[in-house]
């Protein structure tokens, strides 16, 4: 009896010391290396959340998951959706749904066209892994690699979705568009040709009134509105269909005009393709009646439309495209990881 139990005693002890000889060599140093964002001084300020401060380490890991079809169970990654070079979104629609770009989504608290998902985005990344993704957490776990990064980036030894999508709010943070011609001039490193002044005079001034929702600088409010596309609503009612309010039928959220040129599908069913037609929309095309309207596509002098002159459409469209930035479509620390 006193034998078995010194030799259940001594494997217990073995066993003990083998476990730990064991950690100590798979263990990988938690590391937090602090990392500030470029952002330009004249765009808002971003809150970050206090439990999710911005480091190297998940950064890296952020980037890495993102063109990562390990996250999927179809082969895609968040990249075959969302390309660089079109201001992280494509130019095909997916399933009669235009691609919303993932640009300056750090200052956004409301995600996809009805806002179905909103708050932060770690919340709005949950969703993409949890439920678009629906993540194979025991794939990513058997991935050598990916536990020794997790491990280091946020000292965690098995990975849940929460690092995950923890690591791609970093990522999301960092695709931050500033740098376009618009940003030069108002940096006062370049002149604007005079259409584009012309053109951001109406924009900017009741002329054109585009900047109510599209504000400067991110060139949206990040709020939902009802534009006056149509005047009656049967298949999609906007952020309706979410929230259920009569209010909200035929709101969507306003999409950032930054990288608007690189588009080819616009609105959220996609139906103009081409910027002036959009412009043309504006002009002459708003749906009055439409219930819900804002009250900023109904104001007195709008009666009749914008009433713009063909040079008018013209300086605006101009202006539209001085908002392209080829430094964050050509960015190398935002493309595919080596
Ligand atoms: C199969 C194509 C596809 C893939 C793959 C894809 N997305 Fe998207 N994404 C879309 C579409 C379509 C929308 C707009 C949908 C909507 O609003 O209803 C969108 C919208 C979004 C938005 C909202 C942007 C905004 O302005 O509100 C975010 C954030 C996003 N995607 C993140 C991701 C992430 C993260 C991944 C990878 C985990 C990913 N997407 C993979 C098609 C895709
Ligand atoms: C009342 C708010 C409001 C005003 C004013 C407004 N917009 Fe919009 N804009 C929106 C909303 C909301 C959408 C998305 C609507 C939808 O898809 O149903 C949108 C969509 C767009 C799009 C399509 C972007 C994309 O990626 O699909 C462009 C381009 C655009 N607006 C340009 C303009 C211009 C130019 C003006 C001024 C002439 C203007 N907007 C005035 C709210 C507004």
């Amino acid at each position: 009896m006193r034998i078995k139990v010194s030799v259940a005693l001594l494997l217990a002890v073995v066993a003990f010391f083998y476990s730990c000889r064991k950690q100590t060599v798979q263990e990988e140093p938690y590391i937090q290396t602090p990392i500030s964002l470029a952002i330009p001084p004249y765009f808002p300020k971003m809150k970050i959340p206090e439990d999710n401060p911005m480091t190297k380490e998940r950064l890296a890991l952020g980037r890495k998951l993102y063109y990562d079809p390990i996250l999927s169970n179809n082969g895609k990654s968040c990249s075959s959706c969302h390309y660089q070079e079109n201001g992280f979104t494509i130019n095909t629609m997916v399933g009669g749904i235009p691609v919303l770009p993932h640009v300056n989504l750090g200052w956004s608290k409301n995600f996809l066209w009805k806002g179905e998902k909103h708050y932060t985005l770690e919340e709005m990344m949950l969703y993409e892994v949890n439920e678009f993704f629906a993540t194979d957490l025991n794939k990513i776990n058997a991935d050598e690699e990916y536990k020794k990064l997790f491990k280091q980036a946020f000292g965690v030894n098995s990975i849940s979705s929460k690092e995950i999508a923890y690591s791609l709010a970093q990522f999301f943070r960092s695709l931050i568009s500033g740098n376009s011609k618009f940003d030069k001039y108002r940096r006062r490193e370049v002149a604007f040709t005079s259409e584009e002044q012309r053109g951001m005079e109406i924009f900017f001034t009741e002329k054109g009134d585009c900047f109510h929702c599209h504000g400067i600088m991110l060139f949206t409010d990040n709020l939902f509105h009802n534009n006056g596309l149509d005047s009656t609503f049967t298949y999609s009612k906007g952020r309706y269909d979410f929230t259920g309010l009569a209010a909200d039928i035929g709101l969507y959220k306003t999409p950032t005009l930054r990288n608007a040129a690189l588009r080819k599908n616009f609105m959220h069913d996609g139906r103009f393709k081409t910027l002036e037609e959009v412009i043309e929309f504006y002009n002459s095309g708003v749906q009055q009646q439409s219930p819900n309207i804002d009250p900023l596509m109904v104001l007195p002098q709008k009666e009749f439309g914008l009433q713009l002159t063909e040079q008018d459409k013209y300086d605006l469209l101009q202006f539209l495209k001085a908002l392209t930035d080829t430094t964050f479509t050509n960015n190398p620390e935002f493309s595919k990881p080596h």
